[in-house]
């Protein structure tokens, strides 16, 4: 029935599409109205991260399954979905353009738990490589053109542990930052990027410094998170607000300089879960500070998070949860929840990213992140020859600041010759130099190199 009245729905309503929204300071804005955004958000991965294979569909690739879904969570009342694992060969667009139409965002990580695909807790430096990065381009290539796409996330709880905060941050901020690149070079319109924090308090505020800062503390360094999520669980059952410890989050992020949201919350034990925490996230309490959450999450699996429980011939039967949380959201005037106007105040600046800034002994307070690696800042895997034979050396695309514009002159090779007369500078192995005499400088590439090329100049940054 629901799928149904989904599809007459969508038919009826195909041009239907969310505003695109912005991320301005420290809050997410409606440029239609200009009103703040709450995320009202739930979690959506049916078969879990563990189920995620690169050779089965992936959660948005099947449209009958978005639709039966989109339905289910529009009933809800839900605003956005976070997807945690896609395929970017995969084609997405009915399923983006069902959410999308069912009024939903979509907060979207980058990783995947398969091998290469992710950042790793252990050992980080191993798994911040080309190829790695090519697939968090990619997912940011396949989603970039939809309107509904919120955000993308460059890791997941990647730091959970003092251990994993003395390791993982420079690269998962360099993460960010090629994400950033990659998006403020080949998408339309600008897409915020940031980081999903586990709540371990021990670490969660050095890590989101660590985010949030910015050399000399300008907000357009482009290494700093968009936005800065959590993870969190604290509010437990009939919790309050200082009991499950919200009013430290509150006062913790109060001076953010950017998003702060609840990428996943809802504590399962005691359970069923009765999500009295909803009162509080959409509250005066917290709305200053935090613009909303995602319930955790829309499939039952084995760890007993979900909304619904999926059997194996594709029926659906809602849980108690899933009322639990549509009763929590009916108790909410969301007209007023998200009527609010964006401060008149100068928004809080980002620190500058100064090792003061980390307060734990233990975690990462340097703040040189790694280059990108040099396969993606290469113009070419072949060599490149003056007139005289002589082989270029360093040539490799450079990465340059915001807002600056290549000219002549600026970036250069080893052993590039003379522009006047293509005579080389470098000299050859009898220590001579070694003259061609003057012809222009043309560089043709074979056709295998041209598709390399090409490849490079669709991914690189
Ligand atoms: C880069 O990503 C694309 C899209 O997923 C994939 O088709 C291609 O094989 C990847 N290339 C490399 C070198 O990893
Ligand atoms: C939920 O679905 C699983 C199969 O995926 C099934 O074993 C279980 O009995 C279902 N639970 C309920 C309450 O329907
Ligand atoms: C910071 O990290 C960079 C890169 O790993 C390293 O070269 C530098 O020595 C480090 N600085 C300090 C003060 O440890
Ligand atoms: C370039 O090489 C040619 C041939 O060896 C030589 O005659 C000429 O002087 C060179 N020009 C410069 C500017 O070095």
């Amino acid at each position: 029935m629901l799928m149904q009245s989904a599809l007459v729905a969508l038919g009826a309503t195909l041009a239907a599409a969310v505003p695109t929204l912005v991320a301005k300071d420290n809050y997410f804005v409606n440029p239609k109205t200009g009103n703040r955004f709450q995320i009202v958000g739930v979690a959506y991965q049916p078969g879990g991260s563990s189920g995620y294979d690169a050779t089965a569909p992936d959660p948005l690739s099947q449209k009958d399954i978005c639709l039966r879904d989109a339905a289910i969570l529009q009933v809800l009342g839900v605003n956005a979905i976070r997807v945690y694992n896609l395929n970017p060969d995969q084609n997405h667009d009915e399923c983006a353009t069902i959410f999308n139409s069912a009024g939903m965002y979509m907060i979207l990580d980058v990783n995947s738990p398969l091998v290469g695909e992710a950042l790793t807790s252990d050992k980080p430096w191993e798994s911040y490589y080309a190829s790695y990065l090519n697939r968090t381009f990619a997912v940011v290539e396949a989603f970039k053109n939809y309107p509904n796409t919120l955000a993308f996330f460059s890791g997941n709880e990647v730091i959970n542990d003092i251990g994993t905060g003395a390791t993982v941050p420079p690269y998962a901020r360099a993460v960010t930052r090629d994400l950033k690149n990659y998006v403020a070079k080949h998408s339309e319109r600008p897409i915020p990027v940031g980081y999903s924090a586990a709540d371990v308090r021990d670490v969660l505020f050095d890590t989101f410094n660590y985010f949030q800062c910015a050399e000399d503390g300008k907000a357009d360094d482009p290494s700093r998170a968009d936005i800065f999520a959590l993870n969190s669980y604290s509010w437990c059952g009939d919790s309050s607000f200082k009991t499950s410890g919200y009013d430290k989050l509150v006062e913790g992020f109060k001076d953010s300089s950017v998003p702060v949201f609840y990428s996943e919350y809802g504590c399962n034990t005691p359970s069923p879960r009765i999500f009295s925490e909803v009162a509080s996230i959409y509250g005066p309490e917290m709305t200053d500070v935090f613009s909303g959450g995602v319930v955790y999450e829309y499939t039952q699996e084995a760890n007993n998070y979900g909304l619904v429980n999926i059997s194996s011939d594709g029926s659906i039967i809602l849980r108690s949860d899933y009322f639990a949380l549509q009763g929590q959201y009916a108790k909410l005037d969301f007209t007023k929840v998200q009527g609010a106007k964006p401060p008149t105040a100068t928004a809080p600046k980002p620190p500058t990213c100064t090792s003061k800034l980390i307060t734990t002994k233990g975690f990462n307070n340097n703040f040189t992140i790694p280059a990108l690696p040099p396969e993606l800042r290469r113009s070419s895997r072949r060599p490149v020859s003056n007139p005289d034979g002589s082989v270029l050396k360093g040539l490799e695309v450079k990465v340059l600041a915001a807002d600056e514009i290549n000219s002549p002159g600026t970036n250069k090779a080893d052993g590039v010759a003379s522009p006047t007369n293509g005579n080389s500078t470098t000299t050859a192995p009898d220590g001579k130099p070694k003259n061609a005499g003057a012809r222009p400088v043309a560089i043709v590439l074979p056709a295998l190199a041209m598709g390399a090329f090409a490849f490079l100049a669709g991914f690189a940054i």
